[in-house]
């Protein structure tokens, strides 16, 4: 069930210029830094996902009869449709299972497009403003997987409601952010760049242009709006939102690991990341 990042990168380099002006330097780095560090860059992340999803599919095994659908909310490449589908197949389910992929962006959701069609794995896609739309999602289990810091804090709780309003009975919301409090050291992206350049030089990995305008693509700014991610940082005011939020935690652990491995030149960092399961 692993993605082909490398083929990601080829799809998003053609299309995310002509597809996500203004966001196109979000979106490429971060699907070329994961094809930069390859598995070890999800070592913390689809490991546990997959062992949550896993125990929560098995548990709705009894109750549910025909679709699971699993509806993911914010992609910024397959990434988290290919944790999920994993967990699926790891647990038996796969055959069962459809998958919902919503984002704001094109170029994420097509790479979903391309996963499913690889993997012959059932994935629908729709573009929507996850703070706008209005349309339902019926939904097993929703994944909300490092989301929030893109959305303002004061539209958290409307966001968690809108989720909420999805599951079917006996639903359930799997909910994932990173653990920063102030002061949390983050990753220099320069020997990702480094490596990224090394990489298209070599031929290992290839794009849809010249390796310079590329790069120049891809260098510098993200240009993406304003970070909300310290609003939602440490234990209390991640707890604090499932309480405000009317959510039963019926799960909930923070799992520690490195960042950076893979890279050559970048210093391996300690993380921490908060998973949980929430239901009505
Ligand atoms: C960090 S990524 C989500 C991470 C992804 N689940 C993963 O871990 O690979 C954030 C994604 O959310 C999308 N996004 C941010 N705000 C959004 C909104 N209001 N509506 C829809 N999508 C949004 C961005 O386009 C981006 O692709």
């Amino acid at each position: 069930m692993e993605e082909d990042r490398a083929a990601n990168l080829v799809l998003a380099s053609e299309l995310a210029p002509r597809l996500c002006r203004g966001c196109e330097r979000y979106h490429l780095r971060y699907i070329a830094r994961r094809a930069v560090q390859g598995p070890e860059r999800d070592s913390l992340d689809k490991p546990v996902t997959i062992r949550i999803l896993g125990e929560l599919l098995a548990a709705r095994r009894p109750q549910a009869s025909g679709w699971i659908d699993i509806v993911i909310a914010g992609a910024a490449d397959s990434g988290t449709l290919a944790t999920a589908a994993a967990a699926a197949f790891q647990a038996g389910e796969l055959d069962r299972c459809r998958f919902r992929v919503l984002d704001r962006c094109p170029t994420p959701l097509a790479l979903c497009e391309a996963y499913g069609r690889d993997k012959a794995v059932e994935v629908t896609t729709r573009s929507e403003d996850l703070l706008a739309d209005t349309l339902p999602h019926p939904a097993d289990f929703v994944l909300v997987h490092s989301l929030f810091r893109h959305i303002p804090p004061d539209r958290h709780v409307e966001l968690m409601r809108r989720f909420t309003s999805w599951l079917k009975p006996g639903g359930r919301i799997l909910f994932s952010v990173l653990v920063e409090p102030p002061g949390t050291e983050r990753p220099s992206s320069t020997p990702v760049m480094e490596g990224l350049r090394a990489m298209l030089e070599a031929g290992t990995l290839s794009v849809a242009e010249p390796v310079e305008a590329f790069m120049a693509r891809v260098e510098g700014e993200t240009g993406r709006e304003r970070d909300h991610a310290a609003a939602l940082a440490e234990t209390e005011s991640i707890l604090a939102l499932f309480a405000r939020s009317a959510l039963k935690v019926e799960a909930y652990e923070e799992i520690d690991g490195l960042w950076g491995q893979g890279i050559p030149g970048m210093t391996v960092m300690p993380r921490r990341r908060a998973f949980a399961v929430l239901a009505p």
